[in-house]
């Protein structure tokens, strides 16, 4: 039995239609599979991929930490100085007066303590998502995404979560002294690379502030300088209560995290204490590739690189669409991009076509029409120009391949 055959008969599936590129090695923005084709990847993860794959920073980083100690104790009982210092790192980073880290494995379970901390330092239980969200698949990140379908097969989940249409200042009213906490992405990703007016978000701060409910940031996709600052919310000049971070905060390794204020984080050592712990959350060695990801980000100059990469990114897909048709909205912020076609069929077949030529790019798991781009930080200019030339390519087949040819419905399509 090969790898091939193994992967589709023990690794559980959670689609009847995985890409399957069987990946041999990773660098940079380039993924190579075992028949010997070289990709260029746009999408590095869904983000994680921030300072590239195997970057040697990171390599070096995770090779030394190996070699002192793996993992030595459950989360916050010994000192561990890759996690105290990639915490040092964040706290100071990250907008007063929000300092203190809690370290988790993942994305939807620093949401989870997010969620938890609300509640507890509020007494409330009620909480407020936005339709179109992602906020992860364990029960509590799952009962705020703001998408029926993906809930329904798992209710009863949390009670007394109400969904408000997002970028829509007046129905923020809505949030009132029963509510805990409010969860958002500055930017959706998921819901098709929805970025808000220049009001949604600090309406949003003020409507939390006048109901006493805690404001969470989900960055776990547009932080770390994905969409051209650190962190998204920088971008509309407002503070959350607590940011959560993950995917490219770990530079490769599983690692998540959430951050407010020394007071508020308090409060999950008191009432009972250890009301939050994990075994793996901050683990040394992810801690190591975290910190050294996060020094090449700063270093290297690559969040001011992803703005203006980002912007000609953007300049170049529209033009593209002014030239072959096809396209209706190019969006994002930074290197978060949106690439919205006319319809669902469209869609599907352009990303075929990219992968044929060798460019990977993602969709969006909210809508069948919008094409996500998240490349690595690194993305060099030729390396940006070849993905814009492999995209205008792979448009101009997929507009001339006729109706008969077409993939029977898209991705997005069967998770309807
Ligand atoms: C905004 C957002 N929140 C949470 C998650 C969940 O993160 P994880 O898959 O690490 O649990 C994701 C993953 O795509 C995400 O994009």
């Amino acid at each position: 039995m090969n790898d091939r055959d193994r992967f589709f008969r023990y690794v559980c599936q959670t689609s009847a239609m995985p890409l399957g590129l069987e990946v041999a090695r990773a660098e940079g923005c380039w993924i190579e599979t075992t028949d010997g084709r070289r990709y260029l990847d746009f999408l590095a993860g869904i983000g994680v991929a921030g300072v590239g794959h195997a970057n040697p920073a990171v390599v070096a980083a995770i090779r030394e930490q190996a070699g002192q100690y793996l993992h030595a104790m459950v989360y916050g009982e010994y000192v561990l100085a890759p996690q105290a210092r990639l915490a040092e790192r964040l706290g100071t980073l990250a907008p007063d007066p929000l300092s203190v880290v809690y370290f988790t494995n993942s994305g939807t379970e620093a949401n989870e303590g997010a969620l938890k901390l609300a509640k507890k330092v509020t007494g409330r239980h009620h909480l407020v998502a936005f339709h179109g969200s992602y906020h992860g698949d364990s029960h509590g990140s799952l009962a705020v995404t703001g998408r029926e379908v993906y809930r329904r097969p798992f209710e009863p989940l949390l009670p007394g979560v109400t969904f408000l249409p997002f970028d829509d200042p007046a129905a923020l009213d809505a949030i009132d002294e029963k509510v805990a906490g409010v969860i958002v992405e500055p930017i959706q990703g998921e819901g098709g690379v929805r970025v808000p007016g220049p009001q949604f978000l600090p309406a949003l701060r003020r409507r939390c502030d006048a109901a006493g409910a805690l404001l969470i940031f989900d960055e776990v996709q547009t932080g770390m300088g994905r969409t051209g600052t650190l962190f998204a919310g920088e971008q509309w000049g407002v503070v959350p209560d607590v940011l959560v971070l993950a995917k490219a905060v770990g530079g490769g390794m599983p690692l998540g995290a959430f951050i407010g204020s020394p007071k508020l984080m308090r409060a999950l050592s008191q009432d009972p204490p250890l009301s939050h712990v994990t075994t793996f959350g901050g683990h040394p060695v992810c801690c190591a590739a975290g910190l050294a990801a996060l020094e090449v980000l700063l270093a290297e100059g690559l969040i001011a690189r992803a703005a203006a990469t980002g912007e000609r990114l953007r300049a170049g897909l529209r033009e593209m669409g002014k030239r072959l048709g096809g396209v209706t909205d190019v969006r994002g912020r930074g290197l978060l991009v949106g690439l919205e076609l006319v319809d669902g069929a469209m869609t599907e077949r352009f990303a075929a076509r990219c992968l044929d030529r060798g460019l990977i790019v993602g969709w969006t798991l909210h809508t069948n029409r919008v094409i996500r781009l998240a490349p690595p930080l690194i993305l060099s200019d030729a390396e940006l120009e070849q993905g814009l030339s492999m995209m205008a390519e792979a448009l101009a087949e997929a507009k001339a391949q006729d109706s008969s040819r077409d993939e029977p419905g898209t991705r997005a399509d069967r998770a309807l």
